[in-house]
């Protein structure tokens, strides 16, 4: 059973390494990618507050396809190269994007959302997908959000089978 009690004193950061240990913890644990990836979005939305949408896009030919996420229900496929997912992998970087409402091409799932931070998921230099967070808040992510959810994303590289799930 997962206790919430150990991040209600933590600092950001200190919630953060404690996201990856979770993390690692699942992963090591669990060699299902379905079962992986699900509980992977909850330990991110659990993790970093002020989110309304954490999960996956995952490739599948040209276009992203939603995957395991926690939040309102979401656009099921987005184009390569459109929106801040697909420019995310088209361009093989992260994005993050302030006020959502001045990126052209945003694709607007939940109203709520005003800033997101999507990385994309590239293994062996082959682009699987993306990990994508949104916030109701403008201007909500860091640099240093930015770094811990690069570093997750390699954590999910090291373990999940990519090509199980396409
Ligand atoms: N805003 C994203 C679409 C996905 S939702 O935020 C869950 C985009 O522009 O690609």
């Amino acid at each position: 059973m997962f206790k919430l009690g150990p991040l209600k004193k933590m600092t950001d950061e200190e919630k953060y390494r404690y996201m990856l240990i979770l993390l690692k913890g699942q992963l090591s644990s669990e060699q299902d990618e379905i079962a992986n990836l699900s509980n992977a979005s909850a330990i991110v939305m659990t993790c970093v507050d002020k989110l309304n949408w954490a999960g996956f896009y995952i490739l599948r030919g040209k276009e992203l396809v939603l995957g395991p996420f926690q939040g309102l229900p979401a656009c099921n496929r987005i184009q390569m190269g459109k929106g801040v997912c697909g420019t995310s992998l088209a361009n093989r970087t992260t994005q993050k994007i302030e006020d959502v409402h001045v990126f052209p091409g945003h694709i607007a799932c939940d109203e709520a959302s005003r800033s997101e931070l999507v990385i994309p998921i590239v293994k062996n230099d082959v682009p699987y997908g993306v990990l994508d967070l949104d916030s109701p808040y403008v201007g909500r992510f860091t640099e240093l959000e930015e770094k811990y959810l690069i570093k997750f994303v390699e954590v999910l590289n090291k373990y999940i089978n990519w090509q199980n799930i396409l």
